[in-house]
């Protein structure tokens, strides 16, 4: 019989990858996917380190596990990623039941722990950063060497792939734990990056978004001493046929220069949307929370950006209730965000990390209550902003790369070929419209008539409706 697995993905995109990696990997062992805890064999938590909330999801899910590994001892329970990193020991201390568990830089040994386990190889523990003993060269050989592995089912659409091109981070905010937990920056090599864009492009994928913590920061050197950069690299993946859209998240704000804005101007396939964290408004947090640049210089970025790339879409995050943030210091946020109109922008309580510099110098002094105002309002004005800057579609057609029926579609069990489907614009916009399920899969032209803050609706361009004005 062949075995079943449970796994549950938290946290970011990279995380998403990681478990489409890690699944395939055992697939390929005759192992099938369960969306059933309890009809597993094999249970994996794929974890998150970045905020407080998300280890306690996990705490809190193992805790259910409990009961059921004393009865059944022959499931296997394995915690994957930042947390099994990070927490290490702390881990079986919790949860002694956990069978092993695995850093983001060991995910190919998954397969022989779980074996380990079944023979009978209690809390096994997979972890490493090549930071500490110097052994880079071991990271780099795992990751280059795990990628390729691949399971389409896993994707977000058969359509939409995520390609890591980078790992680590070393840019060591204070407030952020993924140094510690993903190990030291380091680029893929680019010929392995643009042979798993075509493999990817082969398997029917139109769209690929290019993974990194600082992906602007992208660089590799090969043998013999030729770099290649972000700019670099997205020419040679702009030269993938069938591939049409590249995106890539997240990117620095310091490392956004202007030959790499010029390449994605000249360069049709990649998206003309940015997701370049501000993080804050204030330039004493900023500095607090060392992120190597002020708002004046992220005010030029914006300018470059704006100059260049006049259809851009620029996202970003914020964390609010950072270590000493005072009124006045928020209110620069809000007036950031209406400065600068973000897209969108995904903001964060701040909530402190063990082993970073925040934790060990600062003091987590913003009440709880304070925190969970601020995101409100900051929220609430990013919404504003993001209404408004959503109405200006009305009136044009836009590309819209078709990813599905929309979930509404599902939950109204529409008979008949007309659906409500749903996919994004080239700039990143969610778009709804009326169509049917063999759009699937298609980049096809919309009429907007109606927004919300995070919604484009429209109807389908039609011989009868055109021409239309296109926006990106
Ligand atoms: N608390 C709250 N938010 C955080 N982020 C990173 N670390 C923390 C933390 N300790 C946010 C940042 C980052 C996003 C992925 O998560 O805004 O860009
Ligand atoms: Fe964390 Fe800063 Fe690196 Fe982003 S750039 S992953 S916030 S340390």
């Amino acid at each position: 019989m062949s075995h079943r697995l449970y796994i549950e993905t938290v946290g970011c995109q990279m995380n998403m990858l990681d478990s489409e990696m890690v699944v395939a990997d055992l697939r390929k062992r005759g192992y099938e996917l369960t969306s059933d805890v309890k009809a597993a064999d094999t249970i994996l938590y794929n974890t998150c380190s970045v905020r407080a909330h998300a280890e306690d999801k996990v705490y809190s899910a193992l805790g259910t596990l409990k009961l059921m590994k004393k009865r059944n001892p022959e499931k296997i329970i394995g915690v994957m990623g930042c947390m099994a990193q990070k927490d290490q020991q702390i881990i079986f201390n919790r949860a002694p039941y956990v069978d092993f568990i695995v850093g983001p830089g060991q995910l190919q040994q998954v397969p022989d722990l779980i074996d380990c386990a079944r023979q009978g190889e209690e809390q096994q523990m997979a972890v490493g950063l090549g930071r500490r003993d110097g052994s880079n060269d071991e990271i780099k050989r795992t990751h280059e060497t795990f990628d390729p592995l691949r399971d389409p089912t896993m994707r977000p659409t058969p359509y939409q792939a995520y390609l890591r091109i980078q790992i680590g981070c070393d840019k060591f905010c204070t407030y952020c734990v993924v140094p510690n937990t993903r190990g030291p920056e380091q680029g893929r090599d680019p010929q392995q990056i643009v042979e798993e864009a075509k493999v990817l492009a082969e398997q029917g994928c139109l769209e690929i978004t290019l993974l990194g913590q600082t992906v602007n920061s992208y660089s590799h050197t090969d043998a013999d001493g030729n770099r290649t950069r972000m700019s670099d690299l997205l020419k040679l993946l702009h030269e993938v046929d069938g591939i049409k859209r590249i995106k890539f998240v997240t990117n620095y704000p310091r490392d956004m220069k202007k030959e790499l804005l010029e390449t994605i101007r000249d360069l049709p396939k990649v998206s003309p949307y940015l997701h370049v964290p501000l993080q804050h408004g204030s330039n004493e947090m900023l500095k607090r929370m060392r992120r190597g640049y002020t708002v004046e210089q992220y005010r030029e970025m914006m300018y470059l950006i704006w100059d260049t790339l006049p259809n851009a879409s620029v996202s970003s995050d914020f964390i609010v209730g950072f270590c000493g943030e005072t009124d006045d210091e928020f209110q620069t946020c809000v007036d950031s965000v209406r400065e600068f109109r973000f897209k969108n922008s995904f903001i964060f309580k701040y909530s402190e990390r063990e082993g970073t510099k925040a934790a060990g110098m600062l003091i987590d002094d913003v009440p709880y209550k304070v925190k969970q105002e601020r995101n409100n309002e900051l929220l609430a004005v990013q919404n504003e902003i993001s209404e408004a800057e959503n109405i200006k579609f009305i009136g044009h057609a836009v590309d819209v790369l078709v990813e599905g029926p929309s979930k509404k579609a599902d939950k109204l069990e529409q008979d008949g070929p007309l659906k409500q489907m749903v996919g994004r614009t080239h700039c990143d916009r969610i778009v709804v419209f009326d169509g049917n399920e063999r759009q699937a899969g298609q980049i096809l032209p919309v009429s907007i008539y109606e927004t919300t803050p995070f919604t484009l609706f429209g109807a389908m361009v039609t011989q009868e409706t055109g021409p239309e004005v296109y926006a990106l």
